[in-house]
């Protein structure tokens, strides 16, 4: 059984998911903890309703801004809880070196859109589908891939596909996008490398 250690920012919908897929999807793993950038985030809440341990580390407030110092705690946190893997559900900051080389392989991201289609640098969240709408496409998804240094640059894990609909705003393709990808995806995909990690693959 791997441990799952989830970064997280804001509503947590992804975590959610795969809080209520442990055991059904996601057997290889357990989540053993949450860690937020921002105190506000809703996820928090989630986790602690089911009943995992949760922290807040922010890069301003706490780290002076630093980046390095912002991933040396998160990577002493992540090590503090024994985790083997980490999942980025929604995690909006960027972090150094100290994790990337500390969880080199075992760190996953999930991206809404279909990649290299609107990724990259300022692309996240809301902006993702803004962009996917202003440039015309019908087609757009979500992607899990590994996080390294290049951002949403990574080897791609799953990748799955949505349809873009007349009349919609970014609002509701996040929604579609969320509920026909990225909660499915993100399961799977964590499941996927917890199994191969434990090398029943
Ligand atoms: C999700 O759509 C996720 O794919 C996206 O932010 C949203 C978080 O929602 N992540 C990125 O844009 C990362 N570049 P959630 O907090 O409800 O899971």
């Amino acid at each position: 059984m791997k441990r799952i250690g989830v970064l997280i920012s804001g509503g947590g919908t992804n975590l959610q998911a795969m809080i209520d897929k442990q055991g059904s999807v996601i057997k290889s793993g357990k989540i053993v903890c949450v860690c937020s950038n921002s105190q506000d985030a809703y996820g928090l809440e989630r986790a602690k309703r089911a009943g995992i341990p949760t922290k807040v580390i922010r890069k301003n407030a706490d780290c002076g801004g630093d980046t390095e110092e912002f991933s040396r705690r998160i990577c002493a946190y992540m090590k503090e809880m024994q985790v083997d893997i980490i999942v980025l559900a929604g995690f909006m900051a960027i972090f150094g070196g100290e994790l990337l080389r500390e969880y080199s392989n075992r760190i996953i991201n999930i991206h809404p859109s279909l990649i290299p289609s609107f990724c990259g640098k300022g692309m996240y969240g809301l902006h993702v589908h803004e962009a996917a709408l202003s440039y015309g496409v019908k087609v757009t998804g979500a992607t899990t891939h590994f996080v390294n240094e290049v951002v949403d640059g990574g080897k791609i894990i799953m990748q799955k596909a949505v349809y873009v609909e007349e009349g919609d705003t970014p609002e509701t393709l996040q929604r579609r996008v969320m509920e026909q990808a990225e909660w499915n995806i993100l399961p799977e995909t964590v499941e996927k490398v917890c199994a191969a990690l434990d090398g029943k693959e």
